[in-house]
């Protein structure tokens, strides 16, 4: 018998969406006439934007013919994306990259879970707390943290964000060495300002610390001066990795696209002190694992950038962020304490009484059907909030917030 990862082991038995799903799935067979609404996971629910659909069939056309067929594709992505994603996602905000500097991919989940390969086992992690799990679930699928211990990893360094700290995370007072960033925040739906983003960079620059920038909901930053790239930072090309995705900006959960920035100035070292370019890595890590994006996908996400695609994504996230202003307002009506949702599509919310997250999350199913995510699937200081997202359609939003506020005993 082979033996087996025994990190694995140290893990809650499923994933924090996985186990939700379980729960929905018991609820709905023991009251299959239950209407339930999902404000759970944060899945979009308005279909792809005509400009994409567009880009998807012609790039389908293109795979029937003999001229224009395409086999393997590059594995970093096809540079007409690459290209279009540089002038249109950075240029802009003045930041400068280079064509191999950007590589796409299939999900910001798959690459947020991947980049640890790259790093030592020996780094301390810092994470934001609560936070997306895969940064922390991927660390301990490796190895680099010790077991679970009252809700906390040994050897994981946690920052909490709560109400007390405006969801600010302070700088860690020990050494660490990979920090997780998710700016807007998910699943609190804070972001954090110019002035902040700085100090974080000139931590890791004084610490020879390596940013892990978690940048997936930038689209739905309202806020003039909140920065969109850690790279608008001076410096950050220096210790920053960035993660983008086109899943929550133009509806690509099922259609699968991202790319991932590694800048060629940002190094790591080996045990004896060489240092390394982690671009280099990063290539060699997804040229042997990685095929490429289908080039239809690539053609597709490429439509997002036209003067009709960037039109019609920006209605689809007005959309959302109006569904964010229905769920906040309507929480605040019943004297409920809500965070984010202005620039972010999550709404944070303090259960009514403190009451425990799971708790929250069975009565929410159990008295008015409505899914949402308890605070503590995201880490201990998730304790006592709850997170519902704007991914819904308007119709369901409304009813939710509908029963909550006429059906929910508080
Ligand atoms: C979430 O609900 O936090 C996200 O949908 C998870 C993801 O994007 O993988």
């Amino acid at each position: 018998m082979a033996s087996i990862n025994e990190n694995y082991l140290k893990l809650p038995g499923s994933y924090l969406f996985a186990e939700i799903a379980r729960r929905v799935t018991a609820f709905k067979s023991e009251n299959p006439s239950a209407n339930i609404i999902r404000l759970g996971i944060g899945d979009v629910t308005q279909p792809l934007v005509p400009s994409v659909i567009k880009g998807l069939h012609t790039a389908i056309d293109e795979m029937a013919q003999p001229a224009t067929f395409r086999g393997y594709g590059p594995e970093q992505g096809y540079d007409f994306l690459i290209q279009t994603i540089i002038d249109h996602d950075f240029a802009p905000r003045g930041v400068t990259l280079d064509i191999d500097e950007v590589f796409v991919s299939d999900g910001s989940k798959s690459d947020v879970g991947n980049i640890q390969e790259i790093f030592g086992l020996d780094n301390i992690v810092a994470i934001t707390d609560p936070v997306y799990p895969v940064y922390l679930d991927s660390n301990v699928m490796a190895g680099r943290t010790g077991t679970l211990n009252n809700g906390r990893f040994e050897k994981i360094v946690y920052m909490p964000c709560n109400a007390e700290n405006q969801f600010i995370p302070e700088l860690p007072k020990e050494k660490v060495d990979m920090i997780y960033l998710c700016v807007p925040n998910n699943p609190t739906g804070t972001t954090l300002s110019k002035a902040e983003l700085t100090k974080w960079v000139e931590f890791a620059k004084a610490n020879d610390a390596i940013i892990l920038f978690d940048a997936a909901y930038e689209s739905y930053i309202q806020e003039p001066d909140i920065p969109h790239s850690i790279y608008e930072i001076d410096g950050a090309k220096e210790v920053a990795i960035e993660f983008r995705s086109f899943s929550k900006t133009a509806g690509f959960t099922g259609t699968r696209c991202a790319y991932t920035v590694v800048p060629k100035t940002v190094m790591g070292r080996t045990a004896s002190g060489e240092t390394h370019s982690l671009n280099k890595l990063w290539n060699r890590r997804q040229t042997t694992k990685f095929n490429g994006v289908p080039y239809i996908i690539q053609r597709g996400a490429q439509a997002v950038y036209t003067p009709e695609g960037q039109q019609q994504i920006k209605e689809v996230i007005k959309y959302y962020m109006a569904n964010a202003k229905i769920i906040r307002e309507g929480l605040q009506s019943i004297g409920l304490q809500v965070f984010g949702g202005v620039n972010a599509p999550y709404i944070w919310l303090k259960t009514p009484n403190n009451m425990d997250s799971w708790d929250f999350f069975d009565k929410l199913l159990t008295e008015v059907n409505i899914v949402g995510t308890p605070g503590t699937g995201f880490g201990p200081s998730g304790a006592g909030y709850f997170r519902l997202t704007a991914f819904g359609s308007r119709e369901n939003t409304e009813q939710a917030i509908e029963r909550i506020k006429t059906k929910l005993s508080l």
